[in-house]
C-alpha cells in the first residue's frame, strides 16, 4: 500500500516519504482538544491554561470540558456529577472476576482486564447514538476508580468497599482505596492531580486509543488498549520508577554522583525528558507546589530533598539538551503522601487520563479514517520453501 501526496494526489513510495521512527514530528490527525507549547512550557485544554483549570476547576468539570468541548453550565455539571455518582458501582461479576486475578499481578494489568470486561456487560455497540456515547463516557469515568480501588483491597484478601454517595469523586476514590474518609486538603489536592493528568495531546496511549477507535470498536476496548500502552516505563509507568530511583539515591549528597554515573552509562533519568517539552513541564511545577502544600501540613517526605537536588544538579548536564522534569517527577511524591501505594501510581494516572482518551475517542469518530501506516520492508525478498529435513537444526546455526 502506498500513500498519496495530498497536493498532487500521486502515490508516494514509503521510501520517498522517508522513515520516521516513533512518528516524531509527523502530524497524523487534527485535534481541538489540547495545545502544548513545548518551548514556552505552556499547556491548554480546549484553550484554558492548565494552571487556571488546576486552580479553579474540578476533575469532573474538566472532564466535561475535554469531552464536550465547552465548560458545562451549572445544571449540566450537576447532571453529569449525579450521573457519574449513580454509576460508580461495578457488577459483582466484575468484582468476582477480579478476585480470580493473581494478587501478585500488577494493578495496571488488573485494570486493563477489568476495563476490557466492561465491553461484555455493555455490549450494545452503537457508537453513532449520542445517548450510547454519553452513557459509555459516564460509565468509564465512574467505574475505573472503583475498579482500581477494588483490586487494591482484593489483593490484600479483603472485599472491596462500596462507593459512598455523600462523597465527591476524588474523596470517594481515596475513601474506597484507604478505607478512611480523606481530609479536605488531601481530597482537593488529589482532584487537582487528576486535572493535571487528564489530557496531553497525541502521546503514546492517546495515539493507541485513537488507533483502536478508528476501527469503530467499542469504547471499552479503546480504553483497555490505552491502559496497556500507558503501563510502559517510558510512558505512565515512569512515576513508579522515579520513587524507586530516589530511594536508590537515598541521600541528596549522592544525587550528583548518581547523575554522573547514569549519564556515563547512557541510562535515562526517570521523570526527566519529554518529546514535546524543551523546558520544565508546567505540570511538574504545579505538582511540586502541591507536594509542598502536603508536606507543610503532614510533614516532609525525605525523598523530596533528593528530588530537588537531582533537579538542580541535572541543570548543567541535561538542561543544555532541553531535558527537564516531566509530569512524573513530582507526582509520585504527592501520591505517596496521600497514602497511595507505589504500584498504583500508574493506575491513578489512568483514572485521570480516561477523560482525555474519551475526548479523543469522540473526536476520532467525528472524522474517522482507519489508521494504517506503511512500512519499509527490510526482510528477504523471495525464498524457496524447504522441507523440514532440509533445514538446519538449531544446534548447527
Ligand atoms: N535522562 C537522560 N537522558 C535523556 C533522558 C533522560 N530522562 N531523556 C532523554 N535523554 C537523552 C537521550 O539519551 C538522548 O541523548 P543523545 O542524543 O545524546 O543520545 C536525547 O536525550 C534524546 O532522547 P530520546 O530518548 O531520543 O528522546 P525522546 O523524545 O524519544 O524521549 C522520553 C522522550 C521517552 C520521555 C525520554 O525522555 C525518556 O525515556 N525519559 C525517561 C522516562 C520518563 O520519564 N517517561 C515519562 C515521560 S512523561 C509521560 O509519558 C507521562
Amino acid at each position: 500500500m502506498v500513500a498519496k501526496d495530498q497536493k498532487t494526489n500521486h502515490h508516494l513510495d514509503p521510501t520517498e516519504i522517508g522513515l520516521r521512527p516513533g512518528l516524531e514530528g509527523v502530524p497524523v490527525t487534527q485535534s481541538a482538544i489540547c495545545d502544548i507549547d513545548g518551548v514556552k512550557g505552556e499547556l491548554r485544554y480546549r484553550g484554558y491554561p492548565i494552571a487556571e483549570l488546576a486552580s479553579h476547576s474540578s476533575f469532573l468539570e474538566t472532564t466535561y470540558l475535554l469531552i464536550w468541548g465547552d465548560l458545562p453550565s451549572p445544571q449540566q455539571l450537576r447532571d453529569f456529577e449525579r450521573e457519574v455518582q449513580m454509576h460508580r458501582r461495578v457488577s459483582f461479576r466484575v468484582r468476582d472476576m477480579m478476585k480470580c486475578f493473581p494478587a501478585s499481578g500488577h494493578p495496571m494489568d488488573a485494570l486493563q482486564s477489568s476495563a476490557a470486561s466492561l465491553g461484555l456487560f455493555y455490549s450494545r455497540r452503537a457508537i453513532d447514538d449520542p445517548q450510547y456515547v454519553y452513557d459509555a463516557v459516564v460509565r468509564l469515568i465512574a467505574k475505573i476508580p472503583t475498579m482500581v480501588a477494588a483490586f487494591q483491597l482484593i489483593r490484600k484478601g479483603q472485599d472491596p468497599i462500596q462507593p459512598r454517595d455523600d462523597l465527591a469523586y476524588s474523596a470517594n476514590f481515596l475513601y474506597m482505596l484507604t478505607e478512611r474518609e480523606p481530609d479536605p486538603l488531601s481530597a482537593r489536592i488529589f482532584d487537582k492531580c487528576l486535572i493535571l493528568h487528564a489530557e496531553h495531546s497525541l502521546n503514546a496511549s492517546t495515539f493507541s486509543a485513537r488507533v483502536t477507535a478508528s476501527t469503530l470498536t467499542d469504547p471499552y476496548a479503546v480504553i483497555a488498549s490505552a491502559v496497556g500502552t500507558l503501563a510502559g516505563p517510558l510512558h505512565g509507568g515512569a512515576n513508579e520508577d522515579v520513587i524507586k530511583m530516589l530511594e536508590d539515591i537515598g541521600d541528596p549528597e549522592q544525587a550528583n554522583s548518581y547523575l554522573e554515573k547514569a549519564i556515563a552509562k547512557k541510562q535515562k533519568i526517570m521523570g526527566f525528558g519529554h518529546r514535546e517539552y524543551k523546558v520544565k513541564d508546567p505540570r511538574a511545577s504545579i505538582l511540586q507546589g502541591l507536594a509542598e502544600e502536603l508536606f507543610a501540613r503532614f510533614g516532609k517526605d525525605e525523598m523530596y530533598d533528593v528530588a530537588r537536588t537531582l533537579e538542580k544538579q541535572s541543570e548543567r548536564s541535561l538542561g543544555k539538551k532541553g531535558i527537564y522534569p516531566n509530569v512524573d517527577f513530582y507526582s509520585g511524591l504527592v501520591y505517596r503522601k496521600l497514602g497511595i501505594p507505589r504500584d498504583l501510581f500508574t493506575p491513578v494516572f489512568a483514572i485521570s487520563r480516561v477523560a482525555g482518551w474519551l475526548a479523543h475517542w469522540r473526536e476520532q469518530l467525528g472524522a474517522n479514517r482507519i489508521f494504517r501506516p506503511s512500512q519499509i520492508y527490510t526482510g528477504e525478498k523471495s525464498r524457496k520453501w524447504k522441507q523440514a529435513d532440509d533445514r538446519l537444526s538449531p544446534t548447527s546455526i
